[in-house]
This record gives C-alpha cells, structure tokens and sequence, in this order.
C-alpha cells in the first residue's frame, strides 16, 4: 500500500480535501493569532495546517525524488529548530525578517527553474504563464533583498539612519518602468537575460526601498515584507499549479497588508508612502530640543515610597523591560500595589519594543490579567488622572518631541502622554536613546524623576523597598 502511494500518489480527490483543511486551518490559525489569551492555540493551528499540508503535497504524486525532499526537510528543519531555540525574544524581528527572505529567494529560484524548464503552452495560456513568472521573481526579488536590508538594520549590522539619494523617487519610478518594459519584451520571446536583469533591478530596488526607511520605522517595513513574502508566495503558487500555496500566499499577503495598514495608523504614516519607501525620513537629526534642562534622579526605596503613596499607577513598558526579562518581577510589583488597593493598569504603544505584540506576549507570558493591559487609544487620555506614571525600558514611545518638534525624526508619530500625569518615574540605565537615537525631553520635565539602572534589578529592589 505505502510503496504504491509513493509511487502513484495520492487520489487527487483526497489532497485536494486535505489541502482544503489545512487552508481552514490557516484561516483559524491568523484568527486566534489575533488575541493573546488564543494566540497559543492559533500557532498549533497553523503548525496543524502546515503539517498537512507538507503531507499531502509530498504524496500528491507530484514529488518523484523522495531522498532529494527528506534530506531537504532534514536539513532544513534541524537548522530551523537551532536557530528557533537559541534565539533570544529581543532578536526576534530580524529572524521575522530573515525568514521573509527565504519567502522570496524560493520565489525567485522558482521563477528561474520555470524559465529553464520550459513549457508547452501557448497562446493566452502561455501569457498567463509568463506574466505569473515575472510576477513571482519580481516581488519575490523586492522581498529577498528588502528583507536581508531589514534584517541587516535590526542586528544593527548596518546604520538604521535612512539612506536618502538624490532623486530617489525618480530612481525607483525609473526601475519600476524599466522592470514593466523588459517585462513586455519578455513576454514577446522570453530571453533569459531579460528575466535576470529584472530580477537585478528588483534586488537592487527592494535594497534601496527599505534602505531609505529611518529606525523608528522599521515595524511597518517588516509588517510589509511579511506581506510581499505572501504575494510573492501566492505567484510561485499558480507557476507551480499548486492551489493551497496561491490559497496560503495570499492569506499572508493579506494579513500582511492589514497589519501593516494598522502599523501605519499607529505611527501615523500613509500607507502609500509606506509602500513606495524612503518616507519616515524627516530632516531631522535626533537631537531636539533639551538645552538647560535638569535631571533629576532618585534611589529604589525612594521610587517605592512614591509608588506606595499612589493611589493611581500607570505601567508603561518598553523595548528595555524586554531585554532585562523584567517582566515576571513588573508583574509582582503590579501585585504588591494591587493588594494596596492602588489601581494599577499597563499601556501599550502599538510599537512598544521591537515587533507588534511584542510587550502584549511578555506580560501575558508573565501572566499579568488581561483586564488591566489597555492600548494606547484607550488609555492615552487617562494619564491625566495618574498620580505615578512608571516607565520602564521605553524611550521612544513617551517621546513628546513627536508632538511637539516638527524636525524630530519621530515627528508626527502617536506616543503615549506620560507627562500629563502627576509625577513620570523613568526607570532605564542612562540618558541613553532608544531605538530612533532621538533625544527625549520627558526626561528633563520637572514632573519626571529618572531611576538609572537595569530593569529588572530595580524592580528587585523597589520590591524589597515596598
Ligand atoms: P526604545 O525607544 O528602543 O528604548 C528602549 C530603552 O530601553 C532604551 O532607551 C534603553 O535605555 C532602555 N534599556 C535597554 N536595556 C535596558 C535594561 N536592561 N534595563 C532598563 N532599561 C533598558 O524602545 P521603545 O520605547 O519600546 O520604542 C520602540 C522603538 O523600536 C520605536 O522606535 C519603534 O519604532 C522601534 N521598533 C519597533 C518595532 C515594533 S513592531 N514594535 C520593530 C522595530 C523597531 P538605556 O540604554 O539608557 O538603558
């Protein structure tokens, strides 16, 4: 029976159903990802689809070379479980952004063994071929190498500044004409050297379109290449013929591209100005202005004597807390002060660390309630009422020269407004910037005291205090 299976395949009938329940499972899958408390159960899902799915196209009839699959898969697999356990929450994105990538070299290899592989169609059917070919390499091209430029920037292997040529716009317009005219005459005799210059434009254009983003803005860039990844995938789907590839590609690329649409309302950027690139590139140079400004610090017991007196809290956590795993001991302090009877809630900036969800997967990690964690829009204007706001690890997102400097790099970016409350307690290990190198004037206002340290072992200590 098994030797016969791998030898004729599978009925078409059955990996066609399964390829319809593994599709299912995917669009499950996306809908508990979109919670905390169901993302766990949404991952196996998706884990659930994928394994059906490997299944049912490695026995669809259509795989000759068992040996060629299985040491792919092996190979693939022991380097993907490696690295998958190794990597450390803080260095997430890039490994996000590394992935993409990969998404978008298959496309193109896909699209260059198309080529080389021929066919027999002709007509429109061979249009439809050709034009699903360009299509594959050219985005999957975009996605490759945007991808190794945002993975370069987030491991800090490259500056995360934008890289702002002259005539940038008129150069990607440029490339983009050049690519839709070589794609004509591709279409008319086919020329390899046409495929490949196209796909050296599109590497060289994804590189520069993502080159040109600034720091603060690379959450939209990889929600971006996560959708182009999809797209990119949906095209290899109908050159290979394979409908739960087009069905998955586009399940990425669309969720892709609503994540990326609430990404850009965040950081309140148009969208079409995410797509073309170079945008989030202000003029300014992440020095505002702080000029006489004081600090003023204070020590562990005195943060906790002020945190004890408050009858109001307000935790904002940023990219810091993360890297000082702090949030097992942030969820005992929000304890401590609750069994005080203070009313203590947790705000989110929708870019609060390094990916989206990031700071919502920590704290529901350390099992904080999810009844007191609110988003920015529905906590931002409460902060007036707070008595102590206590900021630990964020920078950027409580920068008010997004609001208030029309040159600041982050201009025009939502941030939470910390400094409307009574007194704004900065827990961080100096007067260091965060991700966007701009400089941060809450942490001169004079309801802000700064309490220099690591994340966690402050909170150790205010603990001890309290
Ligand atoms: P940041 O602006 O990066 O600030 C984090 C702060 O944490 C730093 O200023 C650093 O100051 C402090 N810190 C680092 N290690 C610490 C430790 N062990 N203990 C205490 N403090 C520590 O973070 P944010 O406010 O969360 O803002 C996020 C930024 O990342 C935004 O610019 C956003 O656009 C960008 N970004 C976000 C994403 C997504 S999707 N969330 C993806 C890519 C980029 P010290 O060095 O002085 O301690």
């Amino acid at each position: 029976m098994i030797p016969q299976v791998l030898h004729q395949g599978l009925p078409q009938g059955l990996v066609t159903a399964t390829y319809l329940v593994a599709a299912v499972l995917f669009v499950f899958s996306l809908g508990g990802l979109s919670k905390p408390g169901t993302a766990r159960r949404g991952n196996l899902l998706g884990m659930l689809g994928m394994a059906l799915a490997i299944i049912a196209v490695t026995l669809s009839g259509d795989v000759h070379r068992y040996g060629h699959v299985l040491a792919a898969m092996l190979i693939g697999g022991v380097i993907g479980a490696f690295v998958a356990l190794r990597i450390v929450m803080t260095a997430m994105p890039q490994l996000v952004a590394i992935l993409h990538s990969f998404v978008g070299l298959a496309a193109v290899l896909v699209g260059i063994n198309g080529h080389l592989q021929g066919n027999s169609l002709a007509g429109a059917g061979l249009v439809i071929h050709e034009v699903e070919l360009l299509l594959g390499v050219f985005i999957g091209a975009i996605t490759f190498s945007g991808s190794v430029i945002a993975f370069g920037k987030l491991q800090g292997l490259i500056t995360s500044r934008p890289l702002l040529l002259p005539l940038r716009h008129g150069g990607n317009l440029l490339a983009a004409l050049a690519c839709v005219g070589l794609g004509a005459l591709y279409l008319d005799s086919q020329p390899l050297w046409v495929l490949l210059t196209i796909i050296a434009i599109a590497l060289l254009f994804g590189m520069h379109l993502v080159a040109a983003i600034g720091g603060a803005d690379m959450p939209v860039v990889v929600s971006m290449l996560n959708s182009y990844s999809g797209w990119a995938a949906a095209a290899t789907g109908f050159l290979l013929g394979n409908d739960l590839l087009i069905v998955t590609g586009a399940l990425v690329g669309s969720s892709g591209a609503i994540l990326s649409y609430i990404m850009c309302r965040a950081m309140n950027r148009s969208f079409l100005s995410v797509i073309l690139g170079g945008f989030g590139s202000a003029t300014g140079t992440g020095t505002v202005n702080v000029e006489g400004g004081t600090v003023r610090s204070l020590t562990a017991p005195e943060a906790a004597e002020l945190l004890d007196a408050a009858g109001d809290v307000i935790i904002v956590p940023g990219y810091g807390m993360a890297v000082a795993h702090a949030q097992g001991r942030l969820q005992q302090l929000s304890e401590e002060l609750r069994k005080g009877s203070t009313n203590v809630r947790f705000a989110i900036h929708p870019v609060a660390g390094r990916m989206p969800g990031h700071m919502n997967v920590l704290l529901a990690e350390a099992k904080v309630p999810y009844d007191i964690v609110f988003e920015m829009d529905e906590i931002n204007e409460d902060f007036a009422n707070a008595d102590v706001v206590l900021v630990i690890g964020a920078n950027d997102i409580v920068n008010p020269s997004a609001l208030e400097e029309p040159n600041s790099p982050i201009a025009g970016m939502p941030v939470l407004k910390v400094w409307d409350a009574a007194r704004v307690l900065v827990l961080k290990r100096s007067m260091g910037t965060g991700y966007a190198g701009v400089d941060n004037p809450l942490f001169y206002k004079e309801n802000t005291r700064m309490l220099f340290g690591d994340a966690d072992e402050m909170l150790k200590s205010i603990l001890e205090h309290l």
